[in-house]
């Protein structure tokens, strides 16, 4: 039916003000095209412009509209090509001049990856936004190494935890970590790889608990080298491993010998 009443009357600062932007948040899963959600794929084709990170894959990229502008944001360890400030900063912009702008962010915007303080800047200007969750790195990696991150018999419990190193330290809880049937996902940690080994065993994990390195996980180059938390700093340093990488420790990593699955285009 359609509506037929009078129209609203509509307020002098309705009538003058632009139209608003708005923001998409947008997880973009590890990688793999295929495993971007639905939604992420609607709103991709809907932005005006795009800024995004340096883990976004060239075939992500190639799935966005002709039209729409491209701002490449960065965050390597090295490599900040925009400080966060400034890339909240210029979502607020672009979305004040009415524009419809696409945050696009590896895996899942909440998951390490500051989307928390970009959607707070967007609230604290009355802007509109949505979230879109992706597939985070850990599910993505672990499922396409074949490493079931949880086991009726090896890990009741999974934890999420950043290994990157601050003062030649890493900050991390490692009683609370080197619990029996725990699975331990490391993200940013390979640089840390020796020193995490080291510490959960030295708060009582045994050195023959799985442990495996996965690189560029659900992609055409994946890598994965395994072992054991005695074993794995040493097979890594040879297998001469570059980010983006997630460490996985406990027992399940075992399993990957019979659950493998997944054949890198590479190595075909
Ligand atoms: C800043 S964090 C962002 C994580 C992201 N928001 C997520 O949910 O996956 C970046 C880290 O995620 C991990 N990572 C992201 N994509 C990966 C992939 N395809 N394979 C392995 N690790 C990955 C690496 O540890 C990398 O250093």
């Amino acid at each position: 039916m359609t509506r037929t009443g009078p129209k609203r009357p509509q307020t002098v600062t309705a009538k003058r003000r632009a139209p608003q932007g708005e923001v998409y948040l947008v997880g973009a899963g590890p990688g793999e095209p295929d495993l971007l959600t639905i939604r992420a794929l609607k709103l991709m084709r809907r932005a005006d412009v795009v800024l995004y990170d340096n883990l976004i894959s060239p075939a992500i990229l190639a799935l966005l509209p002709k039209r729409a502008e491209r701002i490449y944001v960065g965050k390597q360890r090295a490599d900040h090509a925009m400080r966060q400030e400034a890339i909240n900063a210029l979502l607020v912009e672009r979305a004040l001049a009415g524009q419809r702008v696409l945050r696009l962010k590896g895996g899942d915007p909440f998951m390490f990856g500051r989307g928390g303080e970009e959607i707070a800047t967007l609230s604290a200007h009355g802007i509109r936004f949505e979230v879109v969750p992706g597939i985070t790195a850990a599910l993505g990696a672990a499922a396409y190494a074949g490493i079931p991150l949880t086991h009726r018999d090896h890990a009741q419990a999974c934890v999420f935890v950043a290994g990157q190193q601050k003062d030649g330290r890493v900050d991390l809880d490692w009683t609370a970590l080197a619990r029996p049937r725990q699975t331990i996902v490391v993200y940013m940690g390979l640089l840390s790889l020796p020193l995490i080994c080291r510490e959960l065993i030295l708060h009582g994990l045994p050195r023959a608990t799985g442990a495996a390195v996965v690189q560029q996980g659900t992609t055409p180059t994946q890598r994965v080298v395994t072992g054991t938390l005695g074993t794995l700093p040493a097979r890594a340093a040879r297998a001469n491993l570059h980010a983006p990488t997630l460490i996985i420790v406990g027992n399940v990593v075992r399993l990957r010998d019979k659950l493998d699955w997944f054949t890198p285009e590479e190595q075909k």
